[in-house]
């Protein structure tokens, strides 16, 4: 398998703690992980991209994100397997419940990207998402402010298929 990039963006901490936890279950030699702080040079020589940003304002970007959008529109992601996981809060944000998925979606689709990753959406109390597609997230669905004791088995179950498409 080709080296995985994880890139990620946290403004209060939690997407990193969870990231910190996501990479425990991926083999040491075959994954980079960066915070997107510090850019996200080097991303198109991945063929195997996790990227993660929670939402913020009206389902938008993290800050960090945000200001590497015209950057990331620049990219070929063509033949890329993308990932991607947002992290919301469903009971402060019930109609722009993990928006930035969706963001970060429209970019790396429309430069090619084959991405990879659903996850249902029951289990889930939200009024609007953007971030469904068919019926399902569009990447991994995650509230860490309200049901942090669904994360593991929701990213080991999501995990175990990813890994099956990533090359
Ligand atoms: C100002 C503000 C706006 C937010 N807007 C949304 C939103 O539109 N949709 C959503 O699902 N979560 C929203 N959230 C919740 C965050 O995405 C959530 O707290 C996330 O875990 C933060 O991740 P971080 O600690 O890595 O920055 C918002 C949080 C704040 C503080």
């Amino acid at each position: 398998m080709n080296k995985i990039g994880v890139f990620y963006g946290s403004t209060v901490g939690k997407t990193k703690s969870f990231v910190e936890v996501l990479i425990t279950h991926l083999e040491k030699e075959n994954y980079e992980v960066r915070d997107v702080k510090n850019g996200i040079k080097g991303i198109e020589n991945f063929n195997n991209l996790i990227l993660i940003s929670p939402s913020y304002g009206m389902g938008e970007l993290q800050e960090d994100w945000k200001s590497l959008t015209s950057e990331l529109e620049k990219i070929d992601f063509t033949d890329k397997n993308v990932a991607i996981v947002g992290l919301g809060n469903a009971l402060r944000h019930p109609t722009t419940y993990l928006g930035a998925m969706k963001v970060i979606y429209d970019i790396v689709l429309k430069k090619g990207a084959h991405i990879i990753g659903s996850s249902p959406i029951e289990g889930h109390i939200f009024e609007h998402s953007p971030s469904i597609i068919n019926n399902k997230f569009l990447g991994l669905a995650l509230d860490e402010v309200n049901q942090h004791e669904e994360t593991p088995i929701r990213m080991e179950r999501w995990l175990k298929e990813i890994k099956k498409e990533f090359k």
